[in-house]
């Protein structure tokens, strides 16, 4: 395997003034994979693409492609193809003009132009669709054409901003699938920026959590979800109960409430503020291990949701931890829990998580 990484970000910031977009952010993204930038409005996603992509000089640091320093080089001149959220397509042109557009402009012959674009079409299966306007076809598919568009260039690392963000729900999880796919078939480095978490746990082979311009984090979804490595990353990557108390002899005590048992771990001294999180389909209901440390709470809300219920247990005053269960073939209705019942409650201490 070629060792050199696609994209490499070293020691990037960006600064509009006093504030900064992006700050010291250091990354190496390695060739064909799907990695993902992810992370609330205005953590430096989109800053981070431009200055990939050559769009946005940084004020610090350089960005390699292929190991070649082109920190001062115009887009033009690096091999990177940008998929804007805005598909920017040309409403006069046909959907086939406006994949060979590109190709056209660097001047490839007109036979390569047909067949490259034939297999574009082909690979975003709209190969019905090449004699049409872009104005006359659906969400999902003119973000395909765009799609379409940038990798008929044939590009070594290929730039998406948000580019499902305008599809309904239905079509943007079809759609997932298929950008997925294409990837794989294609064999390309995609750098994909998100906000929404379960797209980038999806998707990517390994992605980036961002926070106010840093990376908080970077790894597999895996890495990132069962091991958040801060209090930012476990509540931003789905739904996590975080809870603050004092560390005593491997479990974690509240307030005003039971002890937590979360094992012990090195170098958190007793009598330590910490945070602990759990992930609500961690906790266990029913059938507990031997050895499991099983407390006890009140049911304040049950919420069916179709596949899942999600119970709001009560723990200590003011404290609620959600326990979400499956609706499984097993299940039956009248086994839920209702409001005001006290339930016990358990986890493996290994899933409830120290944070700093
Ligand atoms: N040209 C600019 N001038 C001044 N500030 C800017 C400029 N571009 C971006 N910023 C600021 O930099 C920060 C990061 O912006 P960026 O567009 O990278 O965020 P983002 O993560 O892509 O957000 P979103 O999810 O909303 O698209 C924001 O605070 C933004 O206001
Ligand atoms: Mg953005």
């Amino acid at each position: 395997m070629d060792a050199t990484p696609a994209v490499r970000l070293d020691g990037v910031s960006k600064q509009f003034g006093d504030s900064y977009a992006v700050r010291d952010v250091n990354l190496d993204i390695e060739a064909g994979e799907f990695f993902s930038l992810l992370g609330p409005s205005g953590c430096g996603k989109t800053t981070s693409l431009r200055m990939i992509g050559g769009f946005t000089d940084p004020t610090a640091g350089s960005v390699l492609l292929a190991g070649e320093d082109v920190t001062d080089l115009p887009p033009n001149r690096r091999n990177v193809n940008t998929v804007f959220q805005s598909y920017a397509l040309f409403d006069h042109l046909s959907v086939a003009d406006n994949v060979a557009f590109g190709l056209r402009r660097k001047g490839v012959g007109k036979d390569e132009i047909g067949e490259r674009v034939g297999e574009m079409l082909e690979l975003v299966q709209l190969d019905g669709h090449a004699l049409r306007k872009p104005g006359t076809l659906s969400g999902g598919q003119r973000q395909r054409v765009a799609l379409a568009r940038a990798l008929v260039n044939r590009p070594a690392v290929l730039l998406l901003d948000e580019p499902l963000a305008a599809l309904d729900l239905k079509l943007r999880r079809q759609m997932q699938v298929e950008l997925k796919q294409i990837q794989r078939e294609v064999g390309i480095t995609f750098v994909f920026v998100t906000h929404d978490q379960d797209e980038a746990l999806t998707m990517s082979d390994r992605l980036a959590v961002m926070s106010e311009g840093r990376v908080e984090q970077c790894g597999t979804p895996e890495d990132v979800y069962e091991h958040p490595a801060s209090r930012f990353v476990a509540s931003f990557m789905g739904t996590s109960n975080l809870v603050d108390g004092v560390y005593r002899d491997g479990k974690v005590v509240l307030e005003q409430g039971p002890a937590l048992p979360v094992g012990r771990r090195e170098g958190v001294g007793d009598g330590s503020s910490v945070s602990v999180s759990v992930r609500p389909e961690k906790i266990w209901l029913s059938d507990f291990e031997p050895g499991m440390s099983v407390l006890r709470g009140v049911i304040r809300e049950t919420v069916y949701s179709g596949a899942t219920t999600t119970y709001l247990i009560e723990v200590a005053p003011g404290v609620t931890l959600s326990a979400l269960e499956q609706n499984t073939a097993r299940a039956r209705m009248e086994d839920r829990w209702n409001g005001g019942e006290t339930v016990e409650f358990g986890w493996r201490p290994e899933h409830c998580l120290l944070l700093d």
